[in-house]
C-alpha cells in the first residue's frame, strides 16, 4: 500500500483524491496547497496531513508517491524534486513545457530510475480501449486517414482568474497544450507515433486577453504513413467530448460524444456508452481512475502503465506543432502556415 500526496489542490486535484480513495493499493496521504483556504477545506474533507511547502512534505519518509497537480511552470521542478527526493511520480499533464524542460526531467528520470506517470487519461476511456482492440486485432483492415477535433469554450474571465493561464512562462500556451493535448496524443497512439507536423495557430478570439493561442490546426504526418487532420478550439460556446474518427476501407470508427460508434455504408452502431467522470468535467474524459490504479498495481505486482517515456513522442510534437505556427502575437492570422517541423523523437 502506497502512501500519496497531491501537491496543488486546485481543479483536477478532487478526481485524483477520488482515484486513490477507490485504488486497492494505494491510499491518500497528505495535501499540499500554497492556497491555506482550499488546504484547509480539502484536509478536513479527505482527513489527511496538510503542508504549504512542497520541499517540506518531500521530507516525510512515510510519501511513497507524488501527485503533481500544479500549474504547468511548476511540473518539471517539483517532478524533479520529487525524484531526487525519492519518489515516484504521477505527473499531470504536460510533462513540461518545452524540450530543455523535458530533457532535463527525463535524465533526472533514467538517473534515479523513479516510475513518472503521465496522465494521458483518454488512452483509458472505455470507448478508446475498443477503438484500439479493434485496430490491433485487425478486423477492419488498415487505417487510411484520422481526423480529430476538440471544441471546448474558455472564456476571458477563465483567463482573468487565473495567475498562471494565458501565458507562454507560466502555461507554456494554451489550447494546445493544455486542452487539445490530449486528442494529440490519441494522434500517436492510434497513428504509430507522430513523425512530422505542419501547423497554424492563433488567439483567434482572445487576442486581447491572452498571449496565447485559442484555436489551431494541422496536418500531422503519423508512423503507419497516414496523415491525420487536426483541429482544436477553445472559442466554441460549449464543451464538446472530443472526437476522434479512425477511417478503414470500408468502416468508420467514430469516438464522439463519449460514444464509439462503428460506421459502414448499410448500418450505424453504437459499440461502446463510456462512464461519465466522477468529481470532475464529463468531456475530460473517465480515465483517471484507470491510469492511477493501473499505475499502483504496476509498482506493486508489475505491468504496463502510461509512463513518461510512452507520452515523450506526444510532448515533442506538442513542441513541434508551437514551431511550426510559430505564431506571432498580431491579430493577423497567418494566411502561410508555417515551416514542416519534423525533428520529433
Ligand atoms: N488531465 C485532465 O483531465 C486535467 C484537467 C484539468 C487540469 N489538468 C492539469 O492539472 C494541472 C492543474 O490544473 P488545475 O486546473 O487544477 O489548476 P488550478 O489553478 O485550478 O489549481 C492549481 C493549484 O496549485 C496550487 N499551487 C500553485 N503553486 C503551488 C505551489 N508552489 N505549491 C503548492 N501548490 C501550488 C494553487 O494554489 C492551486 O490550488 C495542470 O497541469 C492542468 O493542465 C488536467
Amino acid at each position: 500500500m502506497k502512501n500519496a500526496c497531491i501537491i496543488g489542490f486546485g481543479a483536477i486535484a478532487p478526481v485524483h483524491a477520488d482515484a486513490l480513495e477507490r485504488c486497492e493499493n494505494a491510499r491518500l496521504y497528505a495535501i499540499c496547497d500554497t492556497n491555506t483556504a482550499c488546504l484547509d477545506t480539502a484536509g478536513k474533507k479527505y482527513n489527511v496531513i496538510t503542508y504549504t511547502n512542497y520541499t517540506e512534505m518531500l521530507k516525510n519518509p512515510n510519501i511513497d508517491t507524488v501527485h503533481i497537480c500544479t500549474p504547468h511552470y511548476l511540473h518539471k521542478e517539483m517532478s524533479v524534486n520529487a525524484m531526487l527526493a525519492g519518489k515516484d511520480v504521477v505527473l499531470e499533464k504536460p510533462a513540461a513545457m518545452n524540450r530543455k524542460e523535458l530533457a532535463e526531467l527525463v535524465s533526472v528520470q533514467k538517473a534515479t530510475g523513479k516510475h513518472v506517470c503521465l496522465m494521458m487519461q483518454n488512452r483509458t476511456n472505455a470507448g478508446i480501449v475498443k477503438m484500439k482492440e479493434l485496430c490491433n486485432n485487425g478486423e477492419l483492415g488498415k487505417i487510411t486517414g484520422i481526423f480529430g477535433s476538440l471544441t471546448w469554450n474558455r472564456t476571458a474571465r477563465y483567463y482573468q482568474n487565473s495567475s498562471w493561464r494565458g501565458r507562454y512562462d507560466t502555461e507554456g500556451g494554451s489550447l494546445l497544450i493544455n486542452q487539445a493535448v490530449h486528442l494529440l496524443d490519441l494522434f500517436g497512439y492510434f497513428g504509430d507515433g507522430i513523425k512530422s507536423v505542419r501547423a497554424i495557430s492563433a488567439a483567434m478570439q482572445l487576442d486581447n486577453i491572452i498571449e496565447t493561442e485559442d484555436t489551431a490546426c494541422a496536418i500531422i504526418n503519423l508512423g503507419n504513413g497516414v496523415h491525420g487532420c487536426f483541429f482544436a478550439t477553445n472559442t466554441y460556446t460549449a464543451d464538446e467530448p472530443f472526437r476522434l474518427e479512425l477511417r478503414f476501407g470500408n468502416a468508420l470508427l467514430r469516438y464522439a460524444d463519449a460514444r464509439l460508434y462503428k460506421i459502414t455504408d448499410e448500418n450505424t452502431e453504437i459499440l461502446v456508452n463510456d462512464t461519465v467522470l466522477r468529481d470532475g468535467k464529463k468531456y475530460w474524459g473517465a480515465g483517471h481512475y484507470s491510469v492511477i490504479n493501473q499505475f499502483y498495481n504496476s509498482l506493486e505486482n508489475g505491468g504496463s502503465y502510461i509512463s513518461l517515456d510512452s507520452g515523450l513522442n506526444t510532448m515533442n510534437a506538442l513542441f513541434a506543432l508551437y514551431e511550426s505556427s510559430a505564431m506571432t502575437h498580431t491579430k493577423t492570422i497567418k494566411a502561410v502556415p508555417g515551416p514542416t517541423v519534423s525533428d520529433i523523437k
